[in-house]
């Protein structure tokens, strides 16, 4: 076996992403804030003051600036933002203008995700994504966040795993409760047209307020693997859940691959991981590898013109040196994709804090833990180690 290391591509991103509803605590004006309290939605915990990070985001900027690591991707969010219809709320937009002054006065640049699973609990009530003028709507937020990303900010996300909103919103319209024993529910059709076409009406926007940034959207992987004679079925199995999403982005100028585990599919469909695999906290198969075949397809999907950026990568788990094996897996994976001529332009590590995993504190998925009564921030040796290789540059290696 030899170790090596591949440099950085220039201008590479290392960071770690947040998403506001899951650590800044207190979003009680958006959809999930009102589902965590209906005994209905039977949701394990509720969110709460989460990390308390919309107090604290300058300790959260401080320590992955201190880690090493150059990069920061967080939401902006629009309960916040436009808590009523129509009413935009001056002193929400200039904390997120904080956040971006904040983090580029430490050396981390910004990366703005507009969207990241909530909405405003009048936007749900109005019908949500399928609801007439929804697009029109969500456009015109956008264009109420210039202020926020109009100067300095070099990425932004539109709209974090479209495809899993689909999903969801699949979910509910078939009044069904969780997730099958493998792969993924059926998309809500409705959902996969609006949320694309909200995704192209939010990229004109940005692009005429913020002409600097370079706009993308960010699509849950699944790492389907068809089983010998079921290529088809997966193909098939895969477009309405990724595919379609992967080929909205075409005329973006990057896309986010997000990776955590595979799904193997046969002639009848997904097919659950064996009994014996290890498994994560979140109960997903333990699949470092996961990341390279997200991005060689996503590659494969929307061509070479469209740089491809690992916008989150991660396990959640209690035992930190599982999660220093995972990232030093699939950053293998990422180096030999980039030796192989991939477009990556960065990896940023799903997630920065422990946090508010959608109903449940108990899935870890942080580098950085946090004391969930002080809101005490402490940095585990993965945070430490990957920080570290911001500083060098340059990506562990391994062939055999
Ligand atoms: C989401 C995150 C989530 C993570 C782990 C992604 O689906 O963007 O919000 O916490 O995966 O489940």
């Amino acid at each position: 076996m030899t170790h090596t290391s591949t440099a950085f591509p220039a201008g590479f991103l290392w960071g770690a992403s947040t998403a506001a509803h899951q650590i800044e605590g207190n979003n009680v004006n958006s959809d999930w804030w009102r589902k965590e309290h209906d005994p209905a939605a039977k949701i394990a915990e509720p969110s709460l003051d989460a990390c308390d990070s919309y107090h604290r985001w300058e300790q959260d900027m401080d320590l992955l600036a201190q880690l090493g690591f150059t990069d920061y991707r967080f939401s902006v969010e629009w309960a916040r933002i436009e808590p009523v219809e129509g009413t935009f709320s001056r002193a929400e937009i200039a904390h997120y203008r904080r956040m971006v002054e904040g983090a580029l006065a430490r050396g981390l640049r910004p990366m703005v995700t507009l969207h990241h699973f909530t909405v405003p609990r009048w936007f749900e009530d109005r019908g949500g994504w399928t609801a007439d003028g929804a697009v029109e709507l969500f456009a015109r937020y956008v264009e109420h966040c210039a202020p926020i990303i109009a100067d300095g900010v070099r990425h932004v996300c539109t709209i974090n795993e479209p495809n899993m909103i689909a999903v969801m919103a699949g979910l509910a319209k078939r009044g069904e409760q969780g997730f099958p024993p493998a792969g993924l529910p059926t998309p809500d059709d409705g959902t996969t047209q609006a949320v694309i076409a909200a995704h192209h009406a939010a990229r004109e926007v940005v692009r005429a307020v913020a002409p600097a940034a370079e706009v993308g959207w960010t699509i849950a992987n699944q790492v389907y693997q068809a089983l010998p004679g079921a290529e088809e079925v997966t193909a098939a199995y895969r477009y309405p859940r990724e595919d379609i999403f992967i080929e909205a982005a075409r005329g973006d100028d990057w896309i986010g691959v997000q990776s955590y585990t595979r799904t193997k599919i046969g002639a009848d469909g997904p097919i659950p991981a064996p009994e014996d695999v290890e498994r994560t906290l979140t109960q997903w198969e333990y699949y470092p590898a996961a990341v390279g075949h997200a991005l060689r397809h996503t590659a494969d999907v929307i061509g070479p013109d469209v740089a491809l950026i690992v916008t989150e990568n991660g396990i959640a788990t209690a035992d930190d040196t599982r999660r220093v094996d995972y990232c030093a897996g699939a950053l293998n994976e990422v180096a030999a994709a980039i030796e192989d001529g991939l477009n990556i332009q960065g990896w940023l590590a799903w997630s920065a804090l422990d946090n508010y995993e959608w109903g449940s504190f108990k899935p870890t998925f942080g580098l950085i833990a946090v004391d969930p009564v002080t809101f005490a921030r402490t940095a585990k040796p993965s945070a430490v180690w990957l920080g570290g290789l911001g500083r060098t540059r340059a990506l562990p290696r391994t062939t055999a």
